[in-house]
């Protein structure tokens, strides 16, 4: 099988690797992937936002399957213009997108499914808006409708703030995307990622795991893409991943289906695990970023099958995903500065040299190469030092070991990946 890879992230990067393990795949190709993905794949120049460039090049390229790992391509109709070319396409459509790219619009889906959600109201005009505010005790949970890069949720204490906000938000802080806000009600619990695959009708489970959205130690400071994840989360429980399954994604993509929006990729579920069960705090429609790189890691399974299923129909014929029982826990390795201002160009050594140690993979989310070959710091997130083990101990053992064997003076991570599930193993 002749594979498009579209992207150039730590998920991508993560995904390669896995793909390029894959008995069926006859080429790897990637638009425009990294330098580090170059090691597995022909890299293209592209723009993941030129979706006519990247239908050419699939075109070009005869490919047999085009796996789209980031959001934005998708939501803009990528899917959709590679499929009127009958090419198989690992992504929704337009349509089935919105789930991610609309809070307002999946809200108004979970109601129409019966999907456990938080109770909420959509405004475009502030006085109501402010008004609804008194249906809930604080905190107050408010959200742009459009996305945001991550930043569009906002959660406050004080009423005079949360109002605030509301006129912040009408008036354009995220510009067309915040015209139109959701506010809903507040979900106390802990959350969990879960991942299906779905070929628009048949959904399997592809995994669980828990992120670390904010910079700081001990879940604090500003959030960020994530800066680390892990694994199986013991939280993930067969009863609780069995109910999800049951009572939310699978509605879910029957919803879709029913709409005539049929899902066709990975089904991402933000959950809070409250008193009376898992309830959707969002819906993504694709990997999780860094999330992918500890499924990947864990995944004895060949990938690409399903991946190939997911376009093109026939999921339920494949036995369930297999996992390796070891846990894996990946850490994050950002610029200095990150969230914020960050410089680019410094040099990192000793990846190459992690690369040896068992059980460690380093998934390269933002490096590129210097004239002399050094491997230089080149976005945010930089590298997600991957490690798994016979139990989570040794993960994290070997993910901080390998970390602390880089050499990078310019580079940040978090100290306690994985410590909701160490408090309680
Ligand atoms: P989202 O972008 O919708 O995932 O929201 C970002 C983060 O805000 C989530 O990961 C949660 O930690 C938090 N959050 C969002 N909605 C709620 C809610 N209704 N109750 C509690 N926390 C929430
Ligand atoms: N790590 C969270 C996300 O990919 O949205």
């Amino acid at each position: 099988m002749k594979v498009l890879l579209v992207g150039s992230g730590g998920r991508e990067h993560a995904l390669a690797w896995k793909i390029a393990q894959s008995a069926e795949l006859t080429e790897l190709h990637a638009a425009p992937g990294s330098a580090a993905i170059e090691d597995l794949a022909t890299c293209h120049d592209a723009d993941v936002s030129d979706l006519d460039g990247l239908v050419e090049l699939a075109v070009k390229l005869n490919a047999d399957l085009v796996v789209v790992g980031p959001e934005n391509p998708l939501c803009d109709g990528l899917a959709d213009k590679l499929r009127a070319h009958r090419i198989a396409v690992f992504g929704p459509s337009e349509m089935a997108s919105r789930l991610e790219a609309s809070k307002a619009y999946a809200k108004d889906f979970y109601a129409r499914y019966k999907v456990p959600s938080a109770r909420y109201g959509i405004f475009s005009n502030a006085g109501e808006a402010k008004a609804f505010l008194s249906e809930f005790e604080p905190p107050y949970v408010l959200k742009a409708d459009g996305l945001a890069a991550g930043k569009g949720v906002v959660i406050l204490e004080d009423r005079a703030e949360a109002e605030a906000e509301i006129d912040a938000f009408l008036s354009g802080k995220f510009g067309a995307a915040s015209q139109t806000l959701v506010i809903e009600e507040f979900m106390a619990g802990e959350e969990i990622s879960i991942f299906a695959l779905c070929d628009g009708q048949s959904v399997t489970f592809c995994g669980a795991a828990q992120d670390h959205k904010r910079v700081g130690e001990g879940d604090t400071g500003p959030n960020t893409g994530g800066m680390g994840a892990y694994s199986p989360a013991p939280i993930g429980t067969a009863e609780l991943i069995e109910t999800a399954m049951t009572t939310i994604i699978q509605p879910v993509a029957d919803g879709l289906a029913k709409e005539g929006a049929p899902f066709q990729g990975v089904l991402f579920a933000g959950l809070m695990v409250t008193p009376e069960g898992p309830k959707v705090v969002e819906f993504n429609i694709r990997f999780g970023d860094p999330e992918c790189q500890v499924l990947m890691k864990r995944m004895n399974s060949d990938l690409l099958p399903y991946l190939k299923a997911c376009a093109t129909g026939g999921l339920a014929d494949l036995p369930p995903i297999d996992w390796d029982d070891d846990p894996a826990i990946t850490v994050v390795m950002a610029a200095k500065g990150y969230p914020g201002a960050y410089e680019k160009g410094s040099v990192i050594n000793g990846v190459d040299k992690v690369n040896m140690i068992e059980g460690v993979r380093v998934f390269e989310a933002g490096t590129a190469r210097n004239s002399k070959g050094d491997r230089t710091a080149n976005g945010g997130r930089v590298l997600n030092v991957t490690a798994s083990g016979e139990t989570l101990h040794y993960a994290v053992d070997r993910a901080y070991t390998a970390v602390d064997a880089i050499d990078w003076p310019d580079g940040f991570c978090r100290r306690d990946i994985a410590w909701r599930a160490l408090k309680t193993h």
